[in-house]
């Protein structure tokens, strides 16, 4: 019963390898281990969101493809509202390489979104009446930054709540800061973001602290396995990692927390406890392969609910 989720952002086919290192230019390196699977963090972020009871309008492009197809399908199982996916006829759909370190867990990832950066103005303006009935308008920096502009600039007017995940790493100016309610960066978004180096617990409240006064109303930066910390005008929470068994691969933790944030608001739990929320769905999520095949399930949530955070 609670309103839906408008979430708009990208779809790419996740190409995952495992590896024990990376090649350097000009060399080949043998991997142990590879999968293919559904990606694309606006796309992750709406398969977590679904997954935790939301209903979803996906708002994206993909190509007249295979990938395209598999995209279709994703949404078409896990009950993702695909209105407002276009489709192009002349460009393919997105696509990830994705190389998992397989003793640390790390990664590193070349994305080409693709038919996502053909998403036009226009188009957006066609879910303006589902953007209007959402409880939150969410989205990423994967898309052309004019059109994430668009975006959160149409939520902002018509008195939409707007959740920035501001990924991957790129410097805002003012007036899209002031656009969003929510800003999600990680340490090093938050570098990107600020100019300023953001290694310890301090770094990140300093940093958090300059993005409040550029304009964002409300800073949530995630610190990997050290939390989030939680910062507005009125308050300052630290809140620990949800640990829910040995990592496997961290690859989307950033696109469940933010999913786990967005359905936590749109049930209307007090920040903090949304927060909370995000650290649990993220830390079930890196306990298992792959993005969007990770994310848990609201009915996995529950047995956590006593434990890590209310309602
Ligand atoms: O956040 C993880 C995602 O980043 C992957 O699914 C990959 O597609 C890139 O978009
Ligand atoms: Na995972």
């Amino acid at each position: 019963n609670s309103k839906p989720i408008a979430i708009m952002g990208v779809f790419a086919i996740d190409l995952a390898f495992r590896v024990n290192r990376l090649p350097v230019w000009g060399e080949t390196v043998l991997g142990s281990e590879f999968r293919l699977g559904p990606g694309g963090k606006g796309s992750n972020q709406s398969v977590a969101a679904a997954r935790l009871g939301a209903q979803v309008h996906f708002i994206s492009k993909v190509g007249s493809d295979n990938f395209g197809d598999i995209a279709r399908r994703t949404y078409k199982e896990e009950g993702v509202d695909t209105q407002f996916l276009f489709s192009s006829d002349s460009d393919t759909t997105g696509a990830a390489a994705i190389i998992i370190d397989e003793i640390k867990g790390e990664n590193a990832i070349v994305i080409t979104p693709g038919a996502a950066n053909a998403l036009t103005t226009d188009e957006i303006d066609l879910a303006r009446t589902q953007i209007a009935g959402s409880a939150v308008f969410m989205t990423q920096l994967e898309l052309p930054l004019p059109i994430v502009v668009h975006g959160l600039n149409t939520a902002h007017g018509l008195g939409v709540p707007t959740i920035l995940n501001p990924a991957p790493a790129c410097a805002l100016d003012d007036t899209t800061l002031a656009l969003c309610d929510y800003l999600t960066p990680n340490e090093s978004e938050a570098e990107a973001l600020t100019g300023r180096r953001v290694a310890s617990l301090e770094d990140a409240e300093s940093a958090a602290g300059q993005l409040l006064a550029r304009g964002v109303r409300n800073v949530i930066l995630t610190l990997g396995a050290r939390g989030a910390l939680v910062k507005t005008s009125s308050m300052t929470v630290h809140i620990e990692a949800f640990n829910a068994g040995p990592v496997i691969d961290t690859t989307g933790a950033g696109d469940a927390f933010n999913a786990g944030l967005a359905v936590a608001l749109s049930e209307g739990m007090s920040l903090e406890d949304a927060a909370r929320f995000g650290c649990v769905v993220a830390g079930i999520s890196v306990t298992r392969h792959g993005t969007a095949p990770s994310m848990p399930r609201r009915a996995e949530l529950e047995q956590y609910k006593q434990a890590s955070y209310k309602k």
